[in-house]
C-alpha cells in the first residue's frame, strides 16, 4: 500500500504564500491515487490561510491523516499514528503553541464515532466528500473545544468548491474526474466510504486539464474509482462518456500522454475501446481489475461478468491495440472460495498474460456483505494462495519488462533520479525508466534505448539516431 509523506504537498509553488501568518502543515497520506490527489488538494485549500508544507510533524501548526479503509488493520495503524502525534501536539502545547490534529479519508469516514472516543485529542474528522469545508472546519476547530466531525454526503459537489490548484503539480499529474462506486462489490467499502457514484462535469475537467498543461504538465491520468463510468454533458450539450472526454483532452495543445484509472469491466463500452485505437496519446496500458478467474466467486463478489466477458473484452482491445499491456487487481481467500476456483484465476492470469498486477489475501471489512458470509476461508490457505499468485505474476512481470530489453520506446521524463545526472520518466506500459541525461529533458518524450530490466524499472541510454523499431514488449 502506498503511503506517501508530503509528497504532494511539499510542491515548490506553495512557498510563495509564506508572506504574513504562516502556518505550517505537514500530510500523512495513506492509500489510492486518489488520497494523493485529495491530498494536494485539501493543501489547495488551506494554502489562503497562510498554511505551508512541512516535512516533519513535529513543528506543524497542522497535521492531516489522510486514510484509507480498504485492506488490513487500516484503522490500527491510525490509531498508532495518532498516539505518536497525540505526544508531539502535546509537547507543542507545552510550548505555547497549537497543533490541529485532522482524521481525513475513508477511515474517519467509517469509524469517525470510533476516533472521537478513542482520540478525543483529534480536532478534525472529515470524509471525502468535505474538504472544500475545510477552511472552516479549521475556524470551528480553533474556537471550539471537542472534535469538529463532518463525515456527511453534502449535497453540493465537492469539486464545485474547491478553489483551482494553486500550484504546478509536475510533468505527470493525476485529475479526479470521478468519485464514488455504485457497483457494491461483496467486499469492498469504496461504496460507504466514497458514496454515490458522481462524475466531474466534462467543462470542468477540461479547464483543469488547460491550466495543468500551462503549469507544465504533460501526462495527465484521470482518476475515478470507477473512473470509466464516468459521464456527463459534453461541451456541445450532447451527452458524453470516458471515450469522448479523452478525445477532449487529447485536443489540448501540449498535452502528450493520457492515461486512466481505475476502471470496470463492465464499463469498458465501445466508445472507450476505439479511443484506445485511435488516440495516440491515449498510452497502450489498462488497470482493469477481475479479482478473481472462476464464474463462482465473480458472483459471489457481485461483479456482474463472468471470466469470458472479461477476456473478451482484453481481446477487443488488443484486436485494435494490439500492443496494449494489462494490468489487474486479484483477492484471494474470498468467502467460498475452493481450490478449484483459485485455481480459475491462475489459468486466467496465464490466458492473459498481465505486464503487472496486485493482488491481496481478502480481509474482512466491517458492514460490507462478504465480512458476514459464511465460509470463511482459513488464513493458512490464503496464505498459500497469496504466494502462489504472486510468483505467477512476478514472473509475468519480469517477461514482459525482459522483453523491452533492445527496444526503442518514446519516454516522458519526469523528475530528477536518485543519482547525480540521472532522469527518471515512464515508458508507455508504465514501467518506470532510469537514464543518465540532462535536465533539460524533464518535461520532454524522447526515444530511448532499453539496455536493461530491473523487477519494477528498465534502464535506458540516450539514442542519437530517431526511431528504427516499433513493437510491443513480450
Ligand atoms: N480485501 C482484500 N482486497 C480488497 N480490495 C478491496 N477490498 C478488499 C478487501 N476487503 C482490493 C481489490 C480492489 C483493490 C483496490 O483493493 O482488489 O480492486
Ligand atoms: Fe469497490 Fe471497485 Fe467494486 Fe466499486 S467496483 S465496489 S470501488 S471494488
Amino acid at each position: 500500500m502506498l503511503r506517501t509523506r508530503d509528497d504532494l504537498g511539499m510542491r515548490p509553488g506553495a512557498t510563495s504564500m509564506t508572506v504574513a501568518n504562516t502556518r505550517r502543515l505537514h500530510m500523512i497520506t495513506w492509500g489510492c491515487q486518489m488520497n494523493v490527489y485529495d491530498s494536494g488538494r485539501m493543501a489547495d485549500v488551506l494554502a489562503p490561510l497562510g498554511y505551508v508544507p512541512t516535512a516533519t510533524p513535529d513543528d506543524a501548526d497542522m497535521v492531516i491523516l489522510n486514510t484509507c479503509h480498504i485492506r488490513d488493520r487500516a484503522a490500527e495503524k491510525v490509531f498508532s499514528e495518532l498516539g505518536r502525534l497525540r505526544v508531539m501536539k502535546q509537547a507543542r502545547e507545552a510550548q505555547g503553541h497549537r497543533m490541529i490534529l485532522a482524521v481525513a479519508g475513508c477511515v474517519a469516514q467509517a469509524e469517525g464515532a470510533e476516533i472521537v472516543a478513542r482520540a478525543p485529542y483529534v480536532d478534525i474528522v472529515l470524509g471525502p466528500q468535505t474538504y472544500h469545508r475545510l477552511p472552516e472546519m479549521v475556524a470551528r476547530a480553533a474556537r471550539a473545544g471537542g472534535t469538529v466531525i463532518e463525515t456527511d454526503f453534502p449535497a453540493e459537489q465537492k469539486f464545485d468548491f474547491l478553489p483551482e490548484a494553486s500550484a504546478p503539480r509536475g510533468v505527470s499529474a493525476f485529475l479526479t474526474v470521478q468519485e464514488g462506486c455504485d457497483k457494491f462489490c461483496s467486499f469492498c467499502v469504496v461504496p460507504y466510504t466514497r458514496g454515490a457514484e458522481a462524475s466531474r462535469p466534462e467543462a470542468a475537467v477540461l479547464a483543469e486539464a488547460r491550466r495543468l498543461v500551462a503549469q507544465g504538465t504533460r501526462e495527465i491520468t484521470l482518476l475515478g474509482q470507477n473512473v470509466n463510468a464516468w459521464h456527463g454533458e459534453g461541451t456541445k450539450g450532447k451527452p458524453s462518456n470516458l471515450g469522448h472526454l479523452i478525445r477532449e483532452l487529447a485536443e489540448i495543445p501540449g498535452i502528450l500522454r493520457i492515461r486512466y484509472t481505475t476502471s470496470h469491466p463492465r464499463d469498458m463500452d465501445d466508445d472507450l475501446i476505439a479511443a484506445h485505437a485511435e488516440i495516440p496519446a491515449l498510452m497502450p496500458f489498462l488497470h482493469l481489475p477481475v479479482q478473481s478467474g472462476s464464474d463462482r466467486m465473480l458472483e459471489a463478489m457481485n461483479r456482474r461478468h463472468t471470466a469470458a466477458e472479461y477476456l473478451a473484452i482484453i481481446g477487443r482491445l488488443r484486436a485494435v491495440r494490439p500492443d496494449i499491456a494489462l494490468s489487474s487487481d486479484f483477492i484471494v481467500g474470498h468467502p467460498g472460495e475452493t481450490d478449484a476456483d483459485f485455481q480459475a484465476t491462475l489459468e486466467l492470469i496465464r490466458a492473459v498474460g498481465y505486464a503487472q498486477a496486485f493482488s491481496f489475501k481478502y480481509s474482512a471489512r466491517p458492514g460490507t456483505p462478504a465480512a458476514g458470509a459464511a465460509l470463511q476461508v482459513p488464513e493458512a490457505v490464503k496464505d498459500q494462495r497469496i504466494q502462489e499468485i504472486q510468483v505467477l505474476l512476478r514472473s509475468q512481470t519480469t517477461r514482459f519488462n525482459g522483453g523491452c530489453v533492445g527496444l526503442e520506446i518514446p519516454v516522458l521524463f519526469t523528475h530528477h533520479g536518485r543519482y547525480d545526472g540521472q532522469v527518471v520518466g515512464r515508458a508507455p506500459w508504465l514501467q518506470p525508466v532510469h537514464m543518465i541525461g540532462a535536465s533539460t529533458l524533464i518535461g520532454t518524450e524522447i526515444r530511448v534505448r532499453i539496455v536493461e530490466a530491473h523487477t519494477n524499472s528498465l534502464a535506458a541510454m540516450q539514442i542519437p539516431t530517431p526511431f528504427i523499431e516499433e513493437r510491443a514488449c513480450a
